[in-house]
């Protein structure tokens, strides 16, 4: 069992293989946080707690003012494991419930904890999953009012993850209103910490950056009702020395594809909090009599040697407890998507063409993007109609299906589901499913509207429509764009006192639709979309096994991207495809084999118009999915190792590498990303092999000892042209 429950001392001790979390009553019933680290033999680490009160601190409502003062004591200043408003904790707090009185005050006290085997559910929202794991549930009371606060830990050992989320109940008569529902506080006694997030646009998503942790507050977050291109929800909390192999660090994953927002605040101590969660701003809940408000999920892991550990950990854990359905392991179809190869411009035939010569190539599955509904030739008009422009497609759907069947690929199709635009039937029947605020323009994305996905008629519409595509089309998957953020938030269901619930009750909405859809079509392939990789997060992966990682198929930026990318979500969930060159984002020229190389490591697939390509063009494709294929299962169950960053100035080289867990076998993509004169070919110190192996390099005659490739370096040498790549898989000597 990984919870150590100790009554003597009142110490709540979470382990997993290489971390220990711990939790303390102290004697006035208030929950402690003592320590996030290393995994220790059993202490209790609550010696360190009490620093002494700065001016200006509170001192706790448990101590009478006659009373002689405690001056050690202020919850100012004691590292709290959730920190609530009003108290006279001044730090970020996570839950700020107003009762009915008008107070804004909650003063959690402990009142029992138990174990389960087995991990939580959260009604409604995503979660990791596993029958392995255990469950931790503290309850705390307010001092005053029957309101209580359950605090879920799920302790999945191998992974080092410990998960939380809070659930909120409203045992009083009257309602109470949760103004900010984070799911977590993490406080640290000491203070030298960076903050690692990833930042990005639209086509440029998930960039590393690097600060330290300031005092104020640092803040990673997103109000635009999706998680968003701008700001990943997934941070990692690190020692300022930490880097991929060594020093402590802390992931902070959130299972949620909504407004959030993720704080590392350092106060006048240097005492360092993290708080995360759904983003309070907008967010009022109302919850009634006898109701429960749950928290989003957030998905910690620890790691005593640095990013490489960490990454490695979240990467088994999305794959194995986070993904679902059946191609959540299986090897994914190798895809050819139309859009950039025709975008609106198309008609059945030249998808019927298009497919045959993919099949040529060993290509599996032909993906007909936007424009094949309503009379959509643009992206002006028809989201909300999800019937077939027979007239574009020449054919019923049925038929087009059947005809690319019949030349050897499965068919797939992309809707976007949540989207409506002001021109089709649906709007012009149902203006109110769209969200406006009442006596406004409203603001547009695109040139559409947002769908109320909070409504269950608007869900039962979208359904419907959808469904019976699926039913009646031999659909094997299916593309779930977004390609707008939420503004004019009103929901024509809730009164004027309830709209700071909609965002949240968007996305419990959304979440129901896909859990509906996706458990009807078991058999289909869901691949998310948000513009590229605008909600690319643990709650859209629960639902859908991989993500369009960007819009921009530019391989050389695709590095940054997928590089980026890959510190918390594995190569299995990272669409990626080879596109035409010059790229369309960019314009840059790059060679076809660096495209490919590129896109191994995500799912790999074609976007581009290989009607159009040479026959030496095609010859190479053939042999990238070729090549694909063989290397399938390593690069996918493989551990990922980062070995030479894209965002680095110190070289002009990107460089990662897939190892087997057993260390007999590894594939390396390195690409020169620039293009400087006279500069030295990079030598590359490669992990994850055996020291005292030999290992052939793409099968050569030579031989080359795993600790000398691991410690003086493997040397990579590139041909004199544009952006090469190369790839170089090394097997063990038996
Ligand atoms: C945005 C997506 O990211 C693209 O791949 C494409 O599907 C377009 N939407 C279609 O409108």
């Amino acid at each position: 069992m990984s919870v150590l429950i100790n009554e003597n001392n009142k110490t709540y001790t979470l382990y997993t293989n290489s971390s220990m979390y711990q939790i303390k009553v102290d004697d006035k019933g208030l929950l402690l946080h003592t320590y996030y680290g290393k995994r220790l033999d059993y202490s209790d680490m609550s010696y360190a707690l009490y620093k002494g009160v700065p001016g200006f601190s509170p001192i706790s409502s448990d101590f009478n003012i006659y009373d002689p003062w405690d001056d050690t004591y202020s919850v100012c200043n004691i590292a709290q494991e959730i920190s609530t408003f009003g108290n006279g904790d001044f730090r970020n707090s996570a839950l700020n419930v107003r009762f009915a009185d008008g107070t804004l005050g909650f003063e959690p006290r402990f009142v029992s904890a138990s174990v389960e085997k087995g991990k939580y559910k959260i009604p409604g929202l995503p979660a990791f999953y596993g029958d392995d794991a255990d469950t931790l549930i503290i309850t705390l009371k307010d001092k005053v009012y029957d309101v209580y606060i359950h605090l879920y830990y799920g302790v999945f050992e191998e992974y080092d993850l410990i998960t939380r989320s809070v659930r909120i109940e409203n045992k009083t008569s009257l309602p109470i209103y949760i103004e900010k529902a984070l799911s977590m506080t993490l406080d640290f006694q000491y203070g030298k910490y960076d903050l690692i997030s990833f930042h990005g646009k639209h086509a440029e998503e998930r960039m590393f950056e690097r600060n330290h942790i300031m005092h104020g507050t640092n803040s990673v977050s997103s109000t635009r009702g999706a998680s968003g291109h701008m700001q990943n929800p997934f941070v990692i909390i690190c020692d300022e020395n930490a880097g991929e192999y060594s020093g402590n660090a802390w992931g902070i994953a959130l299972v949620y594809s909504g407004s959030f927002e993720i704080n590392a605040s350092k106060n006048q101590m240097n005492d360092v909090r993290i708080t995360a969660g759904i983003n309070h701003e907008n967010f009022n809940f109302e919850v009634l009599p006898n109701d429960v408000f749950c928290t989003p999920e957030v998905a910690m892991v620890y790691s005593d040697s640095g990013f490489d550990k960490m990454s490695g950990c979240y990467h088994k854990a999305i794959r194995n407890n986070l993904c679902r359905g059946k191609y959540k392991l299986a090897r994914r179809p190798v895809l050819i998507n139309n859009w950039e190869g025709t975008y609106f411009n198309f008609n059945g035939d030249k998808l019927v063409s298009m497919a045959k010569d993919a099949k040529e190539l060993g290509v599996e599955l032909f993906v007909m993007d936007d424009g094949w509904f309503g009379k959509r030739d643009d992206d002006r008009c028809s989201l909300g109609d999800w019937y077939p422009n027979e007239k574009k497609l020449g054919c019923t759907l049925a038929e087009l299906a059947k005809r690319i069947n019949d030349a050897g690929l499965k068919f797939g199709i992309w809707f976007e589901p949540e989207c409506i635009s002001e021109d089709s039937d649906l709007y012009r029947a149902h203006p109110d499913y769209a969200f406006r605020m009442p006596g406004r323009n409203p603001s547009r994305c695109r040139s559409q509207l947002v769908l109320d996905m909070s409504r269950k008629e608007v869900r039962d519409n979208i359904y419907d429509q959808i469904s019976k595509i699926l039913r009646e089309v031999n659909v094997s998957y299916v593309k779930w764009d977004f390609n707008s953020h939420i503004c004019n938030v009103y929901s024509a269901d809730l009164p004027a006192s309830r709209q700071g619930e909609v965002y949240h009750r968007y996305m419990l909405g959304l979440y129901e639709l896909l859990e509906r859809i996706t458990t009807d079509f078991p058999d289909v392939l869901f691949e998310s979309c948000s513009g590229g990789g605008g909600r690319f997060d643990c709650g859209m992966l629960y639902y859908m096994p991989q993500v369009w990682t960007s819009d921009d198929t530019d391989p050389v930026e695709r590095l940054k991207i997928q590089y980026g990318t890959s510190f918390a979500y594995p190569v299995s969930t990272m669409g990626a495809h080879v596109s035409a060159s010059p790229n369309h984002q960019s314009a840059r020229v790059t060679p076809l084999k660096t495209r490919g190389a590129v896109a191994y490591f995500g799912t790999y697939g074609l976007e581009l118009d290989v009607t159009k390509m040479t026959l030496e063009e095609k010859e190479e494709i053939k042999r990238q999915i070729a090549e694909f294929k063989r290397h399938y299962d390593l690069i996918q169950n493989g551990e990922y190792h980062r070995l030479i960053s894209p965002f680095s100035n110190d070289s002009n080289y990107c460089v990662w590498e897939v190892s087997s867990s057993d260390g007999k076998e590894a594939i390396v993509c390195s690409v020169r990303n620039k293009s400087e004169a006279n500069y030295a070919n990079e030598i590359v110190k490669l992990k994850g092999l055996i020291p005292d192996k030999y290992y052939r390099i793409n099968g050569g005659d030579k031989k080359y000892l795993g600790g000398a490739l691991m410690q003086l370096g493997m040397p990579i040498k590139f041909d004199f042209i544009p952006y090469p790549a190369n790839i170089y898989h090394l097997t063990v000597c038996e």
